[in-house]
């Protein structure tokens, strides 16, 4: 039951066959293709290619194969070339030469880049929904944390102490770029593909604009040739996809670190951590390194699709059939990896102790210190320098900041006078930060009400 017979004499070869097929994965689509094909019968009606009866035969054989599809009781065959073969099989098995009309005006070309936008735009839907959910799991933390203390580090060293609560949020304000960029993408992936036939359009009075805005998109394809060509949406969306995996990733690699006896800034819950089939105490992050994992073949997915446009000719080419497997993919693993990760964050306990006593390690109130001095006027070269030299006195004597006596302070530089010490606590330090953006958490509290009011319009 190909599409495509009459001027064939011999049947395909098996390896053509094999080749070809792209009915295993491509079956997703049915519903999209279903609504579709309604929007289509629709625009055949009102040109006068179908009457009123036979649209609405028509449309009758669509809904009964909805449901079909959706009850499992229409299924693609082996034979079926793709889900569009599949398809038609089904409406001629319902209407018989009838079915054989909704043909006319379209390609399986429009079709199927029809059918991908529509199945990429509601997933990406339902994407931007789990990453809401994981921004509110690490909001929820953050809330609770905006006062814990933590090493604040570059390089994983410590650097300067910061809120745990801002360190959460962090993560939060990359999550919701990626939102954005969502949104925006389907700015551009609403419009729509059919009504431009194989590449040059319909001799039939089509309406391309009646149909994209049944289909809901904004606009019919202004090119007909660009319109079965394009796969900028795909590519859009796999690079969209590829960064929520870098994020997601960069916040598994810290939810590895924290969890380890090195860190032990959190306990993770035992419904999402992962025994040892041989070593009875282990309790492994497996949800955060497959969180980083993952983001392998989300990069993945997009480099196969550049490399495969890479070159192409206008317009469609069979080539383009090998978009849809790392669409696909990249869907399926965001969908399985953002529940994870947010019930992760949001089930992890945190061990305010550990964090706020390891804080202040690394003389990471130095620059405390060195700013204290350019308050009194000395130029931060300067003090940069002399606080250079008390750290290290202390390393030389096994000391921290806190353990030096007055007269050791005044040793290193006459600049460190006993009211030095009132910028050695770590509270200090955080409140301190209070500018536009910085760790206090004072400041952690409003950015965590501006991120809610944010996520609350996403
Ligand atoms: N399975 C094809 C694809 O995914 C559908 C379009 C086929 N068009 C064609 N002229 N062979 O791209």
């Amino acid at each position: 039951m190909r599409l495509w017979g009459g001027r064939f004499e011999g049947g395909p070869a098996d390896a053509l066959t094999r080749l070809s097929v792209s009915v295993q994965f491509d079956w997703r689509l049915a519903p999209y293709d279903l609504l579709a094909s309604r929007a289509h019968a629709r625009v055949l009606s009102r040109a006068g290619l179908l009457t009123d009866d036979e649209l609405a035969r028509v449309i009758g054989a669509l809904d009964d194969l909805d449901r079909a599809c959706k009850a499992g009781e229409f299924r693609p065959m082996v034979a079926d070339e793709d889900v569009h073969t599949a398809l038609e099989r089904g409406l001629l098995e319902r209407l018989g030469t009838l079915g054989g009309k909704l043909r006319a005006g379209r390609s399986r070309n429009d079709q199927i880049a029809t059918d991908l936008r529509l199945y990429l735009r509601d997933h990406v839907r339902t994407i931007v929904s789990r990453l809401v959910e994981l921004e509110t799991a690490l909001m929820g933390q953050a809330e609770e944390h905006a006062e814990t203390a933590a090493p604040g580090m570059t390089h994983l060293q410590h650097a300067q102490p910061v809120s745990f609560g801002h360190q959460l949020l962090s993560h939060v304000h990359a999550f919701s770029r990626d939102i954005d960029r969502l949104r925006d993408w389907d700015r551009r992936a609403a419009v729509c593909p059919l009504g431009s036939g194989a590449l040059a359009g319909s001799s039939l009075p089509l309406d391309p604009q009646a149909v994209a805005r049944e289909l809901g998109f904004d606009s019919a394809a202004p090119n007909s040739m660009d319109a079965v060509a394009d796969r900028d949406f795909a590519a859009e969306f796999l690079f969209a996809g590829s960064l929520i995996g870098v994020h997601l990733s960069r916040l598994g690699e810290e939810i590895v670190l924290w969890a380890s006896q090195e860190f032990r800034w959190i306990e993770m819950d035992d419904a999402y951590s992962t025994g040892s089939s041989i070593m009875p105490q282990k309790k492994n992050p497996d949800v955060a390194e497959l969180a980083r994992g993952k983001s392998g073949r989300l990069i993945g997915n997009l480099m196969s699709l550049l490399t495969t446009l890479k070159g192409l000719p206008q317009t469609y080419n069979r080539d383009l059939q090998e978009d849809k497997e790392p669409v696909f993919d990249t869907v399926d693993t965001l969908l399985l990896v953002l529940p994870a990760v947010a019930g992760l964050v949001a089930t992890m306990r945190v061990n305010t102790a550990k964090l706020a006593a390891s804080a202040p390690d690394g003389f990471a109130l130095a620059t405390d210190l060195a700013e204290l001095l350019v308050r009194k006027g000395i130029p931060f070269r300067e003090a940069h320098e002399a606080v250079g030299h008390l750290v290290v006195w202390c390393q030389v004597s096994d000391k921290t900041f806190d353990e030096l006596t007055d007269d050791e302070l005044a040793k290193v530089s006459p600049h460190f006078t006993p009211d030095v010490r009132d910028v050695l606590s770590v509270p200090g330090a955080l409140a301190a930060r209070k500018a536009y953006g910085g760790t206090a958490p004072d400041r952690v509290r409003e950015q965590l009400a501006a991120l809610r009011e944010q996520v609350d319009g996403q």
